[in-house]
């Protein structure tokens, strides 16, 4: 199967829990890899248009009013059949009816502050992560990166 990107937020409620790096810690450890990180505290307008799919929905003004109340952390991973392995991870929309051990169900409050977000198709996370992110900005995935001599440690300064 060929790499998917998920454009992954963790929301206001997230980032003020502390439970950021649980959550990547949990990523990491399933094999999908961090392709793009970044913090912001976005304005509603720019989220206009990260959520636009929803605009006119009952929840529209308050989900945009929650997600810029406070700083959120937008992530990009990659990895095989990432789309649908995340979504499993965070569990269902709604925090009450999301299975147990999902990130949604230990930390997630109710349907607007629900912790994270993640892409629902392939399309998706590549629209989502480009709406954010600029081709130049994703890591390439090479597992032989850090090999490469480029990255080794400093050679210590030969003593005189
Ligand atoms: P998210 O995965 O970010 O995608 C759209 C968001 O809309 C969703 O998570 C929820 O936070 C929000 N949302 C969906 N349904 C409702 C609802 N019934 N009430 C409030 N917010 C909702």
């Amino acid at each position: 199967m060929t790499d998917e990107l998920s454009c992954v937020i963790v929301k206001p409620d997230g980032v003020g829990k502390a439970v950021v790096g649980k959550i990547f810690a949990r990523l990491e450890a399933e094999g999908f890899r961090l392709t793009a990180a970044r913090m912001v505290r976005p304005t509603p307008e720019l989220l206009g248009g990260f959520y636009a799919e929803h605009k006119g929905k009952p929840f529209y003004e308050g989900l945009l009013k929650f997600i810029s109340s406070g700083p959120i952390v937008v992530t990009a991973w990659r990895g095989a059949d990432v789309i649908r392995k995340i979504r499993a991870l965070i569990g269902s929309t709604n925090p009450a009816e999301a299975a147990a051990g999902t990130f949604r169900a230990q930390w997630g409050t109710d349907n607007r502050r629900n912790l994270i977000h993640a892409s629902d198709s392939p399309a998706s996370g590549l629209r989502e992560t480009s709406f954010f992110f600029a081709p130049e900005e994703l890591a390439p995935y090479d597992p032989m990166l850090w090999s490469r001599p480029e990255y080794a440690p400093p050679t210590p300064a030969l003593k005189s």
